[in-house]
């Protein structure tokens, strides 16, 4: 079952979503449990690195929190194109979270290096049908439908048996770290985040089940047992 919770604004979406963060962290506190939340890309996760360090108080033991990434650009971490380096800079460095959780893939080793090193911490993590799993999966999706780093011209990385590839960005060339839809299908709770008028073709064509969206690797994003919801705001929406 797909939830849908659309929003006039992307600071109502945003103080949805981090609320929903929240809440799952406090929760697996108060139930002394793990929680293993995989982070985004791009730029639509920092409103809610912003949020979640303004409201850092109501978050106050990190301990069982794991952070991990969907995907990564191969630049070094003080890059402003990596992934981890935007969600340090925004909200891990001030949060109480012990290093040990931060599981970031190495975007500063060559790609093969980093994908080896990646693939050890994933192995941290509980298995489920013998494939690592996430709590809570955050995911983008690009105006062309990719998700993580999975691109409409490398759609085999839907169907692989690996639990992680090297991709390239069709446009820059740019080498990337993704997990697969193998591992990204098994997490508990996928949560698409799109906002902006950027995306409104793929949210339109994938909402209406169009013959378009079976180019897009976000909609083969599907969990096998778990659930998924999208956070999508008007001008995504192209209400
Ligand atoms: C990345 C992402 C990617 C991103 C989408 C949306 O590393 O870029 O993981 O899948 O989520 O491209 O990006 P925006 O939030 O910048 O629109």
């Amino acid at each position: 079952m797909i939830q849908l919770f659309s929003f006039d604004s992307v600071p109502k979406l945003v103080a949805e979503f981090s609320e929903f963060l929240i809440n799952e962290i406090n929760r697996a506190k108060e139930h002394n449990e793990k929680l293993n939340l995989a982070l985004s890309g791009g730029t639509t996760p920092t409103e809610i690195f912003r949020y979640l360090s303004k409201n850092i108080e109501r978050i106050p033991s990190l301990n069982h929190l794991h952070v991990y990434w969907g995907d990564e650009r191969c630049v070094p971490p003080d890059n402003k194109e990596s992934n981890y380096g935007n969600a340090w800079r925004e909200f891990l460095q001030i949060s109480n979270i012990p290093e040990i959780n931060i599981h970031r893939i190495k975007g500063e080793l060559n790609p093969v290096d980093a994908l080896a090193d990646y693939d050890r911490e994933l192995s941290l993590l509980p298995k489920k049908n013998n494939i690592p799993f996430f709590d809570i999966m955050m995911l983008g999706i690009g105006s062309d439908g990719h998700t993580a780093s999975i691109f409409p011209d490398q759609s085999a990385l839907l169907k692989s048996r690996e639990f992680l590839a090297v991709a390239n960005h069709p446009v820059s060339k740019q080498k990337r770290i993704t997990l697969t839809a193998k591992v990204i299908n098994n997490s508990k709770k996928i949560v698409f985040i799109a906002t902006g008028s950027s995306k409104q073709k793929v949210i339109h064509h994938i909402f209406n089940d169009a013959i378009e969206a079976k180019n897009y690797p976000a909609y083969f994003i599907k969990p096998h047992e778990g659930e998924i919801s999208w956070y999508i705001d008007k001008e995504a929406l192209g209400l």
